[in-house]
């Protein structure tokens, strides 16, 4: 059969994903909304091989361990019985950033996958359904399927048939910058899933989070809308803090930051107050992500790249959803 290749970006939660009312289908309990980041980008390969007796996964050019290996086999599972096929599978996953240190690389990772493989196993699908099919391999993968600005619908369904990412606005609606300054290149301690479920069942402060998250993402959606950077900004901070914030509370607690993520936040601070526009936020991990205006992206990096313990910036802005890039 053949072999597909698809790319997909990174994206960065401004009102966040964070806690699931269904495990298995990877439901969430709010709607969040992000901004898919041109140039962190992963890439997918993906054959399907009748005779092979398993699935074979390389992850950065290394066979997957055993536990990584059964997630990507389960979500293979989905899109072989989507497309009533039974070979195995022959697929590589490359990034060019850092991975699984909370620049999620497992949404573009799935959202990439998701592209290929269902090519691969000869479905052609509404990003519609690819959105609903990457939700399954990771949530936040459902977003990475569209450019831009994306907003992930919490759905209602029990079947999580409703639960999937639309478009908000195109990638070239609000050309803003998001520099990312990383902190720690190493493997995060809790990922997102341990976490999240952790958070939910263990923090005191969670029903808070579901009482105001909609407030946050409605803020953000209107100001996209109205492309205004100063209230798209402080909701975002607003909800990356309360996200850190019930998990730092959580017993036992989570902090996912480093040193050099608070001198990050302080930077950012001191930036506004110089009359620089910029705004932080933080998903699963030490790696800060400040917003800012496009024609000041430099000047940003420049400032962030000298904070004592970033060990490197990088540029982006909104980026293209995913896609087939050879064997279609
Ligand atoms: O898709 P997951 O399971 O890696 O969870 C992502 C969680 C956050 O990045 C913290 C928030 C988000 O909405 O992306």
């Amino acid at each position: 059969m053949r072999e597909v290749v698809a790319t997909a970006n990174a994206n960065v939660a401004l009102a966040k994903y964070w806690g699931k009312r269904d495990h298995a289908l990877n439901l969430p309990y709010t709607g969040s909304l992000s901004i898919t980041l041109s140039g962190l980008t992963t890439t997918a390969r993906a054959t399907f091989i009748s005779g092979q007796s398993e699935d074979r996964i390389v992850l950065e050019g290394l066979e997957a361990d055993e536990a990584e290996a059964r997630r990507f086999r389960g979500f293979l599972d989905l899109i072989r019985s989507t497309a009533g096929i039974q070979a195995r599978a022959e697929v590589a996953i490359t990034s060019n950033f850092p991975v699984a240190a909370g620049l999620a690389s497992s949404a573009s990772t799935f959202a990439a996958l998701t592209v290929a493989a269902t090519r691969a196993a000869g479905l052609s699908l509404s990003s519609e359904h690819l959105s609903l099919l990457a939700r399954r391999g990771s949530g936040s993968a459902a977003r990475s399927i569209h450019g831009g600005y994306v907003e992930w619908l919490a759905g209602e369904a029990s079947d999580g048939s409703d639960s999937k990412a639309v478009q908000v606005a195109q990638p070239d609606y609000w050309s803003i910058g998001v520099v990312i300054a990383v902190t720690d290149e190493g493997r995060k301690r809790v990922g997102s899933r341990a976490g999240m479920e952790h958070v939910v069942k263990h923090s005191p402060f969670f029903p808070q989070w579901l009482e105001s998250h909609d407030a946050d993402l409605e803020a953000i959606r209107q100001a996209i809308q109205d492309r205004d950077l100063k209230r798209v900004g402080e909701t975002a901070e607003h909800n990356c803090l309360k996200m850190h914030a019930i998990s730092m509370a959580a017993r036992p607690s989570i902090l996912y930051w480093r040193p050099a993520t608070v001198a990050v936040i302080q930077r950012v601070a001191e930036l506004r107050h110089q009359g620089i526009e910029a705004y932080f936020t933080i998903d699963a991990g030490p790696q800060v992500k400040v917003l800012c205006l496009q024609h000041q992206r430099a000047l940003v990096a420049e400032e962030i790249g000298r904070v004592a313990g970033v060990q490197r910036v990088l540029l982006s802005g909104p980026g293209g959803g995913a896609r087939v890039v050879e064997g279609a």
